[in-house]
């Protein structure tokens, strides 16, 4: 019988530690505290490390992390309703929602077709056009979204920079200046990451973290996130509930000490990939010399995707789409007006995600090359 190589089977992914998951939530279930507990202080202070910043606080989920930083900007007066805010046209719709979620506009940037990152250079053109008064670059797929040009046109411009962390906890980016790297998440002004269940660091659940070095922002999103109050039954915004549980915290703080081994697993299939897939058909994605990328994703891109994915599903390799409609093209953006965005939407048409979570070997990635350098 030949090998099936699943694109994504949470269970085999967790099973290495299926007995540490099991103890913590034991643990948890024995503590008989469900919130605003040690797990959930602990993770936060973990995260924070992990990220390079003073602050974290962790929420619900990733796009409550969004959406939390946005609105804290607003109730401290550093962004107005209807401000423009530069977005990534190919994101996950989450990051688009975040910002017009909040009646602020959200103004779609074409990615560069090798990073598939906001371009930045783009970017200029839209901040000055629209006088945006923030920018979310969204390290997608795992590659850290950050350049030199970014950071100079945030300065030029005095735009808050708020990074989409969802996909990339663990990655490191080059920066100018510091002769090394600093961690997503510590990037910009504030950052959202997800901790949703197929993320390198998945939750088994829903949950995600706000990180930040600013202390006012981050005690705005705490307090935000608690009902609007800053103490018990004291409320100075008209807040949301996005806390995060105490088992879901738990589970974040085992997996958290395996995050390295996970980051360092993604890096050998990627490289694995990038030497053995030679079809010309197949563009791999870009590897960048002095940046960390974690390989939420490994994005090739084939013209006759359709026709490729039913070879990749005939030989038992199972592909997914990140992701097939771009934001602007949602239903829900009809009415939302927007420059044209080429590259986001030849992306959308040609993207195609090959399996790189456990258990997926660096054999099983040669494999898989090897299949896909067959594909005529
Ligand atoms: C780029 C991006 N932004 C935001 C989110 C939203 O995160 P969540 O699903 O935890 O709300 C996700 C993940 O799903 C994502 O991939």
């Amino acid at each position: 019988m030949t090998k099936k190589y699943p694109f994504l089977d949470l269970k085999q992914a967790n099973a290495p530690i299926e007995q540490e998951l099991k103890q913590a939530a034991i643990d948890v279930i024995s503590s008989g505290r469900y919130l605003h507990g040690e797990q959930t202080a602990m993770l936060e202070q973990e995260i924070a490390t992990l990220c390079g910043t003073q602050h974290c606080v962790a929420v619900s989920n990733g796009l409550d992390a969004l959406r939390l930083i946005l609105r804290a900007y607003k109730e401290l007066g550093r962004l107005h309703e209807g401000d423009a805010v530069i977005v990534p046209g190919n994101t996950f719709v989450a990051s688009v929602l975040a910002v017009s979620d909040n009646g602020l506009r959200p103004i779609m940037c074409d990615p560069r077709s090798d990073t598939m990152n906001l371009d930045s250079n783009a970017a200029v053109r839209l901040v000055e056009r629209h006088h945006a008064k923030a920018i979310m670059p969204v390290h997608l797929y795992g590659t850290p979204c950050w350049d030199q040009t970014l950071v100079e046109l945030a300065h030029n411009h005095g735009l808050i920079i708020i990074e989409d962390n969802a996909q990339a906890i663990g990655a490191m980016a080059a920066v100018t200046g510091l002769n090394g790297t600093r961690a997503t998440g510590g990037l910009g002004h504030a950052a959202g990451i997800s901790f949703y269940p197929t993320k390198n660091l998945g939750a088994l659940g829903d949950a995600g973290a706000v990180t930040t070095c600013d202390e006012t922002l981050a005690s705005t999103v705490r307090a935000l996130a608690n009902y609007g109050s800053d103490r018990r039954y004291h409320n100075v915004y008209q807040g949301l509930n996005c806390r995060i549980d105490e088992l879901q915290a738990a589970m974040l703080r085992v997996k958290l000490r395996h995050i390295s081994a996970e980051t360092e697993r993604r890096n050998h299939i990627a490289a694995t990939y990038r030497d053995a897939i030679t079809n010309p058909v197949v563009t791999t994605p870009a590897m960048f010399e002095g940046t960390t990328q974690v390989w939420h994703q490994y994005v090739i891109c084939v013209k006759e995707r359709d026709r490729f994915r039913s070879y990749m599903e005939e030989h038992g390799i199972g592909t997914d789409i990140h992701y097939a409609t771009p934001p602007h093209m949602q239903p829900c953006y009809k009415n939302l007006a927007s420059e044209p965005l080429p590259v986001t939407e030849t992306l959308a048409s040609q993207v195609v995600s090959l399996p790189i979570a456990h258990p997926i070997t660096t054999d099983d990635a040669r494999h898989i090359a090897h299949i896909i350098n067959a594909f005529r």
